[in-house]
C-alpha cells in the first residue's frame, strides 16, 4: 500500500497487515484441530489484534529475545527504531514444553475461540524483576502492570502471527477504525496535521481543554479512547464512549473530530507507555500526540511530567510524531475558565481539582460533579451508569 499521500509514515515505514487472506484462513481452519493450542488472555488478544491491523507496526509478531531485551533495557528494537514496551506472549512451562520452534501454534481467545496462529520461531526465558524495574520503574506487585508480569508464565513464545479474521467490535462496530482506515479518513478530509488523544477515563473539562488547545494549532483531532483491558476500578469503555458521543454532539465542531476505539490493553507504564501510545497513534496517521499530566500513570509511581520528559531521550526524527505537552489543567475560579499555571494568575485555593477517586465516590453517591469539572450531560450519564451497577 502506498503511504505517499499520508501526512506521516507508519513507524518503520510500512503499515503491517497480518490479517489472514481467504486462502490463508482456509488453510488455518483446515489445520485448526491438529495444531497445538495456546489460550491468550485479554491483553495478548488485544496485542494480537493490534499487531495484525498495523497499530504496532513495525512489529509483525510477538517479540523475539533480542528485540525484547533491547526494548526492556534501552527502549529500542534491534533494528534501532524506538520502542518502549515489550509485546510478548508468556506461557507456563507446561504450555511451552510440547511446542516446537519452527512449528505452528493455534491461538485461542479467553473464551476458547480460534482467533489466530503463531509461527513459533523462538521460546525463551525472561527476567520478570528486570522487566518490571525497567519498564514500570518498580517491581511492586501492587502496580497493576507489574502484577500482570508476575501472574504470567516464565517463557515467552515469539514469532510472526496471523489474525484469522477481522471481526467487527462487539460493542463499538461503528467506531472500529483501523490504521489504514484512519489514514484514509484523514486524507479524505484533507488534514495534514492531526493530533491523537489517548484516554482511559471519562472525558472531563481538563481533557476537553487540552484537546481544544491542541486543535487550535492542527487540522484535526483524533479522539482515541482505549477499550482493551483496564483496571477493574476504571470506568467501563461503553460508558466512556457514550460520554464522548455526548461531547461531540454538543461541544465539538463535528467536522474537525474523529472518534475511534483503540483496541489495545492498558499497561499503566507511565512515561514508557506515553512513548508507546504516541508510536501507536503515529501508525494510525497522527502527526501529533497529546501528553498531559501523569500520562498513563497509576498511584504515585511517576512524577507529574515524567511522561513528557521521556520524549527528550529520543531523537525526534526517529520517533516521527510530535508530542504536545500540557501542564496540569484545572478550572480557575478567578478568571472563570479552564487554565494551567502557564495561563492563570490563580492562587492554589482558586483552582478546582478533583481526583478520579473523589469523582468516583461522588458518582456512587448519586452526586453530580460540578459543572466546572464535567459537562452536565456527561455528569448525568456517569451518575446513571454508576448507579446502574
Ligand atoms: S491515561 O491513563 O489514558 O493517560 P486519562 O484518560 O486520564 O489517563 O488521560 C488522558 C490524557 O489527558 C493524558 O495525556 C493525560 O496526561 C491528560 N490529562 C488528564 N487529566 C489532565 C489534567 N487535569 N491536566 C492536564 N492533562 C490531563
Amino acid at each position: 500500500m502506498s503511504n505517499q499521500l499520508d501526512a506521516i509514515a507508519p513507524h518503520g515505514g510500512e503499515l503491517i497487515n497480518c490479517i489472514a487472506n481467504e486462502a490463508e484462513k482456509k488453510e488455518f481452519l483446515a489445520q485448526a484441530d491438529t495444531l497445538p493450542r495456546v489460550q491468550l488472555d485479554g491483553r495478548a488478544t488485544s496485542d494480537l489484534e493490534m499487531i495484525a491491523i498495523g497499530g504496532f507496526s513495525p512489529l509483525r509478531g510477538f517479540m523475539e529475545q533480542k528485540d525484547y531485551e533491547q526494548v526492556v533495557t534501552d527502549m529500542h528494537l534491534e533494528n534501532g527504531l524506538p520502542w518502549s514496551i515489550p509485546v510478548t506472549l508468556s506461557v507456563t512451562e507446561e504450555e511451552a514444553e510440547p511446542l516446537k520452534e519452527g512449528g505452528w501454534v493455534r491461538l485461542d481467545d479467553p473464551q476458547g475461540d480460534f482467533i489466530g496462529v503463531l509461527e513459533l520461531t523462538q521460546k525463551y526465558r525472561y527476567n520478570k524483576a528486570h522487566e518490571a524495574t525497567n519498564v514500570y520503574r518498580t517491581d511492586e506487585e501492587k502496580h497493576p502492570g507489574v502484577a500482570v508480569i508476575y501472574q504470567k508464565g516464565p517463557i515467552n513464545l515469539a514469532g510472526p502471527v496471523w489474525l484469522l479474521e477481522r471481526k467487527p467490535h462487539p460493542l463499538f462496530p461503528n467506531y472500529q477504525v483501523d490504521p489504514a482506515a484512519s489514514r484514509a479518513m484523514f486524507r479524505d478530509k484533507g488534514w495534514r496535521t492531526i493530533v491523537g488523544f489517548q484516554t482511559r477515563n471519562p472525558i472531563h473539562r481538563a481533557h476537553e481543554y487540552i484537546q481544544k488547545c491542541a486543535l487550535e494549532t492542527v487540522d484535526g483531532l483524533f479522539l482515541h479512547p482505549l477499550v482493551g483491558a483496564t483496571k477493574s476500578d476504571d470506568i467501563p469503555a461503553d460508558v466512556r464512549m457514550r460520554c464522548y458521543e455526548i461531547m461531540i454532539n454538543n461541544y465539538f465542531p463535528q467536522e474537525r473530530v474523529i472518534l475511534a476505539i483503540n483496541p489495545a490493553a492498558m499497561r499503566y507504564a507511565g512515561p514508557r507507555e506515553a512513548i508507546f501510545h504516541a508510536l501507536v497513534r503515529k501508525n494510525y496517521g497522527c502527526t501529533h500526540f497529546i501528553v498531559g499530566r501523569d500520562h498513563a500513570g497509576v498511584g504515585d509511581y511517576y512524577g507529574t511530567y515524567d511522561a513528557q520528559e521521556i520524549f527528550n531521550e529520543f531523537d525526534p526524527e526517529s520517533l516521527g510524531i510530535t508530542p504536545m505537552r500540557f501542564e496540569h489543567a484545572f478550572y480557575c475560579k478567578r478568571t472563570k475558565q479552564m487554565a494551567t499555571t502557564k495561563t492563570s494568575p490563580s492562587t492554589p485555593e482558586e483552582r478546582l481539582h478533583l481526583s478520579g477517586t473523589k469523582v468516583r465516590a461522588m458518582l456512587r453517591e448519586g452526586q453530580l460533579p460540578p459543572e466546572e469539572f464535567s459537562r452536565p450531560e456527561v455528569a448525568q450519564e456517569l451518575v446513571k451508569a454508576m448507579q446502574a451497577n
